[in-house]
């Protein structure tokens, strides 16, 4: 099926070739006035300038949208999600404004280690019906790109279960998904004191299965003080990788104990959270090498730091320094960290807003983080994050606005009036 949209009052994201954006370049967002877009079979087919339209398309589909008024963006790629969940925590949620801090609520067994007790209650069928309902809400909310991650089941059998229903989310939605493994996000209570037999069940037990049924695309372990050492991240990571799973990992939220030196090391996908960052980790994920180390042939080594600025607002913490990284180079994303402990929301248009209004991110770097740099570190860049030439034609319409800085400006308020995935309207 062929659809052609006109009048868009201004066509945001339109590349010719991307590249991910790191420093100056990230403030650079093309976009056209008064612009159309082709659509065929769901891909980007063709657009341009109106007065463009009847040179590149002499002859007009039958379908035709008039989006006059209306910008159109490529949806957000949002790169980081624990949107796979049994069940809200707001209990704790109560006992954090009656004083509690994060560290307190996970050594009285919530935290992680109460979503992994719900989530054995509820059976695979139930897990996938609810993570459907969220994924179609969030993609009603503009997002079409989207990292799941396991690591609330901490068992052989919870972290298939858990695999499992992201697999089938895969095959059910018509939004690009990827699957990744987070048996290392804390140690379950029988190996708090035994972390070497966790680390074996994770290594011997887990990701032969996950191999073998192809349950996974990256591997991730939440390294923080009183969860996974650098050391132990290494040791996953690189058990993980002997099945080609690329690292894509938890690091700097609470504190900077070796994450991103490993990290690099590792040459990870992605290091995400970065609420706590020395000037070293920021030379590091600026580009920065180890002595006696090189990137494996034909990779690249860029590493994209991806923020998650509502896992900060809702813990009161301070927010990723967006504009120190940005200045110093580094390639940023932008993402929602969904989960029901620090970030019960997926909604990418307030992670954008949130981005300029707390950390100084203009609407331009804010765009291109949450869309073309969310797309590098899901490896979706060649499908999704731009208007492109035979990219999937993933658009978000938004109400008539007078600029593209509202978005961010006009916070809180929805500004989407549809969204396409692959082509069709949802
Ligand atoms: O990314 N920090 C580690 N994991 C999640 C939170 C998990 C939870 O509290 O359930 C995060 O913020
Ligand atoms: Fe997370």
């Amino acid at each position: 099926m062929t659809t052609l949209i006109t009048n868009i009052q201004q066509l945001i994201g339109a590349r010719e070739e991307t590249t991910l954006l790191r420093g100056a370049a990230l403030a650079h967002l093309p976009s056209i006035k008064n612009a159309f877009i082709l659509i065929e079979d769901g891909i980007i087919a063709d657009y341009g300038a109106m007065y463009e339209l009847e040179l590149k398309v002499p002859q007009l589909p039958k379908n035709i949208i008039d989006a006059q008024g209306q910008f159109v963006l490529p949806c957000w790629c949002d790169s980081h999600t624990h949107l796979v969940f049994a069940a809200s925590r707001e209990e704790e949620f109560i006992d954090k404004l009656k004083g509690l801090s994060y560290a307190d609520i996970a050594a009285k067994g919530g935290g992680i280690l109460n979503s992994a007790k719900k989530l054995q209650a509820v059976s695979e069928d139930e897990l996938f019906l609810s993570a459907r309902k969220r994924l179609e809400e969030v993609s009603k909310l503009g997002t079409g790109a989207i990292e799941i991650k396991s690591g609330y089941g901490l068992s052989v059998h919870g972290e298939l279960k858990m695999l499992r229903v992201i697999k089938k989310l895969k095959e059910k939605s018509n939004l690009s998904i990827k699957a990744t493994f987070l048996g290392a996000h804390t140690f379950p209570l029988e190996y708090k004191e035994n972390h070497q037999g966790y680390i074996d069940l994770i290594i011997n037990e887990m990701l032969p299965v996950i191999a073998e049924e192809k349950l996974a695309d990256y591997i991730d372990v939440f390294c923080e003080t009183g969860f996974f050492s650098p050391q132990e991240m290494e040791i996953i990571c690189k058990a993980g990788m002997s099945y080609g799973l690329k690292p894509k990992l938890h690091v700097n939220q609470l504190n900077s104990i070796g994450g991103i030196e490993a990290a690099v090391k590792l040459h990870a996908l992605s290091v995400d959270h970065l609420e706590t960052m020395t000037d070293n980790d920021i030379k590091l994920l600026s580009g920065g090498t180890i002595a006696g180390d090189s990137p494996p042939k034909g990779e690249s080594p860029a590493m994209v730091g991806t923020l998650l600025p509502t896992a900060a607002f809702f813990l009161r913490m301070s927010y990723q320094p967006a504009r120190k990284l940005v200045d110093s180079n580094c390639a940023i994303a932008l993402a929602s960290d969904y989960n029901p402990g620090s970030s019960p929301s997926g909604n990418m248009n307030f992670v954008v807003a949130l981005s300029c209004i707390q950390m100084k991110m203009l609407p331009e770097e804010a765009i291109n983080a949450a869309t073309i740099n969310g797309a590098y570190a899901m490896e979706l860049q060649n499908e999704v994050g731009s208007i492109t030439i035979g990219k999937k034609a993933n658009l978000i319409f938004t109400k008539p606005i007078p600029s593209l800085a509202y978005l961010s400006y006009a916070f809180g308020n929805n500004l989407i009036d549809k969204v396409m995935i692959k082509g069709e309207f949802i």
